[in-house]
């Protein structure tokens, strides 16, 4: 019977069978040890020449790493196992002889794994990654789903830019210009009034110019949007879904954050409430170590590191002058030169992992921006419509996938935070 490793605990003192690759191999005289992934986890297979016979001893006589093969055995109790499991193997059927696979356990320059990213994802690291990552997004997706949202997804080619127009990769959509959408949030907006709470969760995309640690050119964001939520309700919103998936993360989890020896006690810290404070009081902040920091100007990596160091969870700063941010920003009705945007700026020196706010819902003052901003206004007719035609309070937020899953991974770049990273000069493999 064919079972997977993680599931081997099911099948105590069982014959079973494992299909997968060899991912290491030690022999100690008439006992060879194996280990065997098969993308669940990892096995320890037991081959004693007294048991299996000379044919099977022979068979694994020279196998390498990577190897595909086919191990039957009992399954057996062992405490220094991971997994506290093992395989006594009876049989074993090899499907190929790997050679010189490229990625040895020993430790390879980033230089040397990027361009082998399609192989490199087999590795201890890359999986407990993976795995993470799949588990974080179960995790939103769930928290949203029971809170009643509902799951409609936005564009990729688009006619018009949401979040400026100097990071817009641009496309021939026969003969016209379109975009690769860097934010689902304008459809987003349209999808609110008729559904009331959604969310888009997609690809999202962004020409940057630079290369940092923070950036991919292609990332996913996980955007929920909401009518009549106003500023305080989007960060509770916000708040509630990354203790959610933390949680989440830590009952179910251990395991991967383990093996990237990420220190967990920094995760259990991430408790409500999160601080909020005002982009006002922020700057102060910033300007105890940054004593340079012109107030009204944006914060870059270097001030967010400051801020997200300050505190041990993340933290919400709002309000933020208007013209630091984009268009469709609702105008702080108590200061025009304010605007009701709210970032969450991730502890530990992850930086911004979420951008969102209240959006303008003031028709005249919406064309205004728009003119302000250089759009093209035809294109965003259909946006001003949700003004002309029973206008309403709303807002919400994009959240980077990859920066958030950088943080509980505690990994430092996000390129190892999605399968194949496309970044400014990469888009190999
Ligand atoms: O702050 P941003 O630009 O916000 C928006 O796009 C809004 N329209 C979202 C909304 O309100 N629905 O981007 C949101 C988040 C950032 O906080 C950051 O985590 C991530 O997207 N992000 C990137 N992640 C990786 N690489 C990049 N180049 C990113 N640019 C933004
Ligand atoms: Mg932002």
């Amino acid at each position: 019977m064919q079972v997977y490793i993680e599931d081997l605990g099911k099948h105590d003192g069982q014959e079973v069978t494992i299909k997968g690759w060899l991912y290491n191999i030690r022999s100690s005289g008439k006992i060879r040890f194996l280990l065997v992934r098969d993308g669940t986890g990892i096995v320890q297979a037991v081959i004693a020449k007294n048991e299996c016979g000379d044919e099977i001893f022979e068979i694994t006589e020279n196998i390498a790493q990577e190897t595909s093969l086919v191990v039957t055995g009992s399954v057996k109790p062992e405490k220094r196992a991971p997994g506290g499991y093992e395989l006594a193997v009876k049989d074993i059927h090899i499907i190929q002889k790997a050679e010189g696979y490229p990625i040895t356990p020993k430790e390879h320059s980033i230089e040397y794994l990027l361009p082998l990213r399609h192989l490199w994802l087999r590795s201890k690291n890359q999986h407990a990654i993976m795995r993470l990552r799949h588990e974080m997004i179960k995790a939103f997706r769930d928290f949203l789903d029971e809170q009643g949202f509902i799951n409609a997804d936005c564009p990729i080619i688009t006619p018009s830019a949401c979040e400026g127009t100097s990071t817009l990769f641009e496309v021939a959509y026969y003969d016209q210009k379109a975009y690769l959408s860097q934010s689902g949030q304008l459809y987003n907006e349209a999808l609110a009034a008729a559904l009331g709470k959604v969310y888009c969760f997609g690809p999202t995309f962004r020409a940057e110019k630079s290369k940092t640690r923070k950036h991919l050119t292609e990332f996913w964001m996980l955007e929920p949007e909401v009518a009549y939520l106003e500023l305080d309700g989007i960060m509770d919103l916000a708040e509630n879904m990354i203790v959610f998936m933390v949680d989440r993360i830590l009952k179910t989890r251990q395991a991967e954050l383990n093996t990237l020896e990420r220190d967990i006690s920094k995760l259990k810290k991430i408790c409500k409430p999160f601080p909020r404070i005002t982009y006002k009081e922020a700057v102060m902040i910033v300007r105890e170590k940054d004593p340079g920091f012109t107030d009204g100007e944006d914060f870059g990596a270097p001030h967010e590191t400051i801020l997200g160091e300050h505190f041990d969870k993340p933290l919400f700063v709002h309000h933020y002058p208007a013209h630091v941010k984009a268009f469709y920003m609702k105008q702080d009705p108590s200061d025009p030169n304010l605007s009701l945007s709210v970032d969450m700026i991730g502890p530990e020196g992850y930086g911004e992992l979420i951008g969102g706010g209240q959006r303008e819902d003031d028709h005249d003052r919406l064309q205004k921006h728009i003119r302000e901003h250089n759009l093209p206004e035809a294109s965003f007719q259909w946006y001003l419509d949700l003004r002309k035609y029973g206008t309403f309070p709303h807002g919400g937020f994009g959240l980077g996938l990859e920066r958030t899953i950088a943080w509980i991974c505690g990994i430092k770049h996000v390129r190892e935070t999605i399968p194949f990273p496309r970044m400014l000069d990469k888009i190999y493999p």
